[in-house]
């Protein structure tokens, strides 16, 4: 007896409907299952000769569609509807079941160079071939991800026949790739395409995935996004070179549009996992900078994480980009008295928040400029140009900010020094100020440091790495090195 799905999975399969009764029909009415399975018979007869057939067709009826070439290696999206239902449906309305369209809308929906990336399989056997005989190859559908799905389809309980779940990029980036679509090649080149060798080690070894993982590997990202619980040693004996980094999957749903583009033009969703604006009142509660349901689809990581300025081992992570934006610096519990004042940015209203100067694209157009992506995730000042009258004057404008802020920060550095100096700590010298990491004290020594020290060099942390050279909240970031400096110089925790 063959066991049911219901006796494999307890009678619920999440997201599949119907399968008892398809395998009844399986087992109960061969016809049914032979359809189901792809009317083998026929198609067999139909391919051989399907030269010929083609040219009949084409010649009868241009938009004839049709499925007799579908021999069975790929069977065509509308068979992994029958089991896969919410899938299918969600999928069915993203472009990429629109993709061959894109092509026949431009009189090119039989052009052998464009139709490789808008379809399943082309070129291969068992691929696409035409709307005529292979119409459910249309379009990017499932198998063009997942891999062809015969044997799966033939053997629905066979584990190991599933086709490939994979979120690696370079699924999508066998097509969205070149002059005209570079966004895998741009996304190698970013730090989203790269994983600190450290914590390669670390994830291999099986440590760290369930904290650091959350942030620097896609496959725990993805996998915590769904509801899947997440141990230290969720990565362990991955090979370092296979482990996935923030890929595309991270920030792009492979299967629905989400309407969570901040303004989603003639059509384009981007099926973006998160929503790409999001406005949230500044609040300097650690549980609240640290919790990502408060941010927007990159504040999803670059967020703080549960440092605050009386711990002394480490300096804040360089991850807090999104609290700068909102203008807020998480405190102890025990100690909500604000170091720095609350002031969200002048830049808040851009209108994709972050992705308005970090991922900023631009179409192909005709023969002239290669599309730009945005996926080196660079800040690009032509963004800034619908604002600031021009590129130009943007970047003179952050040359300028820029300028201040270092001379800011020089001034914080040599007062923090000059009290270093003349508070030697351990032996430590200039660095008696440091955190412990970078440096300075052990914790006993970092006992001996006074609290002023201690915000003075946490807030100088704090805005200089998520700052992004001023531009990110240009006045809170002024503010905080101004007080920062007046903790230093006019602190009266600092009196002898
Ligand atoms: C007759 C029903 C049926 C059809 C048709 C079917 N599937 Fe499945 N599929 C299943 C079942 C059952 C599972 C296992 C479910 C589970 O473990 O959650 C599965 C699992 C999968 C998985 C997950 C594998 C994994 O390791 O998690 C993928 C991907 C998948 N199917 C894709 C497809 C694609 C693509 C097609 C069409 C080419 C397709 N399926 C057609 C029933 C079906
Ligand atoms: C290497 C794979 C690949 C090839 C080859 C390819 N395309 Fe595309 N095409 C894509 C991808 C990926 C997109 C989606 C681009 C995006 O949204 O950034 C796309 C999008 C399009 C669009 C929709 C553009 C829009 O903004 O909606 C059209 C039209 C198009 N391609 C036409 C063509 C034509 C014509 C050819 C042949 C000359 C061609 N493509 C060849 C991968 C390809
Ligand atoms: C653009 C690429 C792409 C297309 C097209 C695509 N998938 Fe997927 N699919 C993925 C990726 C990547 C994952 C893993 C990440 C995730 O689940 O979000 C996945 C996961 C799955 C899973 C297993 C995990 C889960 O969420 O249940 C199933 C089943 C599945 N896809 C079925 C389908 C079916 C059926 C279709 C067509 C209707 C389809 N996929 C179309 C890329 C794709
Ligand atoms: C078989 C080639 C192919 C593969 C594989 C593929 N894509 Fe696409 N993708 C396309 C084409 C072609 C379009 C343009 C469709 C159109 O405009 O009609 C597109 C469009 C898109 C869009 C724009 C959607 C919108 O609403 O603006 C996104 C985002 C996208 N793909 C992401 C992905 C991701 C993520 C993956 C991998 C999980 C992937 N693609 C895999 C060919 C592909
Ligand atoms: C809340 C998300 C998040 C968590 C959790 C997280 N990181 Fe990061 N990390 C980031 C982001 C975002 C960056 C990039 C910041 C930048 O370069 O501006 C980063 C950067 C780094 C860097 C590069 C530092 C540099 O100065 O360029 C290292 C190393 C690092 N993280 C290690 C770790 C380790 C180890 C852990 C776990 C103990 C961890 N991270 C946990 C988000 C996170
Ligand atoms: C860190 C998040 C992130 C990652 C990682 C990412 N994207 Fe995107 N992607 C975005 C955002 C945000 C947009 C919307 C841009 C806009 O609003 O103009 C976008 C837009 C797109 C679009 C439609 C616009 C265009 O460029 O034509 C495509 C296609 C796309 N991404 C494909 C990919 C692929 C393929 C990868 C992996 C190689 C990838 N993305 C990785 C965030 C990301
Ligand atoms: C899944 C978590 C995650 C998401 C979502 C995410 N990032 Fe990142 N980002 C990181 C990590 C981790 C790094 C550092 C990678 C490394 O160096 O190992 C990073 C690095 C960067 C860098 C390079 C920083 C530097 O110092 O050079 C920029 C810029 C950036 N991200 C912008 C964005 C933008 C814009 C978005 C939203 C469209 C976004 N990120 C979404 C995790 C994320
Ligand atoms: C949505 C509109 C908008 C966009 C896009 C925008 N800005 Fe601004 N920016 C403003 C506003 C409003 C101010 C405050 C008024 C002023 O100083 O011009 C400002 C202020 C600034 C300041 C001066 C801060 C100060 O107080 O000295 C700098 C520097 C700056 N922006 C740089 C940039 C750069 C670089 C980009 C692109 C990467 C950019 N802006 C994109 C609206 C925008
Ligand atoms: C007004 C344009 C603008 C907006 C909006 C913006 N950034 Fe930036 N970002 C910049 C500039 C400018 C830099 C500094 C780059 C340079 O000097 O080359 C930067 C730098 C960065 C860096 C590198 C490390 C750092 O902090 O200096 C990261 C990571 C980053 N931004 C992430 C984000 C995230 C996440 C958001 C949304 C919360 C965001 N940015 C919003 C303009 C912007």
């Amino acid at each position: 007896m063959r066991r049911t799905l219901g006796a494999l999975r307890g009678g619920t399969i999440g997201g599949l409907i119907a399968i008892p009764l398809v395998l009844s029909f399986a087992t109960g009415c061969p016809e049914l299952w032979d359809i189901i399975n792809g009317n083998t018979n026929t198609n067999t007869n139909v391919n051989t000769n399907s030269a010929a057939n083609e040219n009949v067709n084409e010649n009868i009826n241009a938009n004839t569609t049709g499925n007799s070439g579908l021999t069975g290696k790929y069977v065509g999206s509308t068979r992994c509807s029958l089991c896969h239902v919410n899938k299918h449906t969600d999928w069915s309305e993203t472009l990429h079941a629109k993709a061959l369209e894109a092509l026949e809308a431009i009189g090119q929906g039989s052009n052998a160079e464009c139709v490789g990336c808008h379809t399943v399989g082309f070129g291969e056997v068992g691929g696409f071939v035409n709307r005529a005989t292979t119409n459910d190859l249309a379009s990017v559908g499932c198998e063009a991800c997942h891999g062809p799905g015969g044997d799966h389809v033939s053997n629905i309980e066979d584990a190991t026949k599933r086709p490939v779940v994979s979120i690696s990029a370079s699924v999508c980036g066998a097509c969205h790739t070149g002059e005209h679509q570079p966004n895998y090649e741009d996304w190698q080149t970013s730090r989203h395409g790269q994983m600190q060798e450290s914590l390669k080690e670390e994830f291999t070894a099986g440590t760290n995935a369930a904290t650091c993982g959350l942030c620097h590997s896609g496959d725990v990202f993805v996998a915590d996004h769904e509801g899947e619980t997440i141990a230290a040693d969720y990565l362990k004996g991955i090979p370092p070179e296979e482990l996935n980094p923030v890929v595309c999957a991270v920030c792009h749903s492979p299967h629905k549009r989400t309407g969570n583009a901040a303004a989603p033009d003639e059509g384009r969703d981007y099926q973006l996992r998160f929503p790409q604006v999001k406005f949230t009142t500044p609040s300097n509660v650690l549980a609240d900078a640290i919790n990502p349901d408060r941010f927007n689809l990159c504040g999803q990581c670059h967020h703080a994480r549960n440092r605050v300025w009386t711990d002394s081992s480490r300096e804040p992570h360089p991850s807090d980009q999104v609290n700068v934006f909102f203008g807020e610096m998480p405190l102890p519990d025990a100690d909500q008295t604000p170091i720095v004042a609350v002031r969200p940015s002048v830049h808040l209203n851009a209108p994709e928040q972050c992705s308005t100067c970090h991922v900023f694209r631009k179409p192909i157009e005709e023969g002239i400029a290669p599309a730009v992506s945005g996926h080196t995730f660079m800040v690009n000042f032509e963004a800034c140009a619908a604002c600031h009258s021009s590129a130009e004057i943007a970047e003179n404008k952050l040359a300028i900010l820029g300028a201040e802020i270092d001379y800011r920060a020089g001034l914080v550095e040599d007062a923090l020094n000059e009290w270093a100096l003349s508070h030697d700590v351990q032996g430590k010298g200039v660095l008696s100020w440091e955190f412990t990491s970078e440096g300075g004290p052990s914790s006993s020594g970092q006992a001996k440091i006074p609290n002023a020290i201690k915000k003075a060099r946490y807030i100088f942390y704090y805005v200089i790495q998520g700052g992004g050279n001023g531009a990110h909240n240009p006045d809170y970031v002024r503010d905080a090195l101004q007080t920062a400096l007046e903790y230093v110089e006019t602190n009266p925790d600092l009196l002898p």
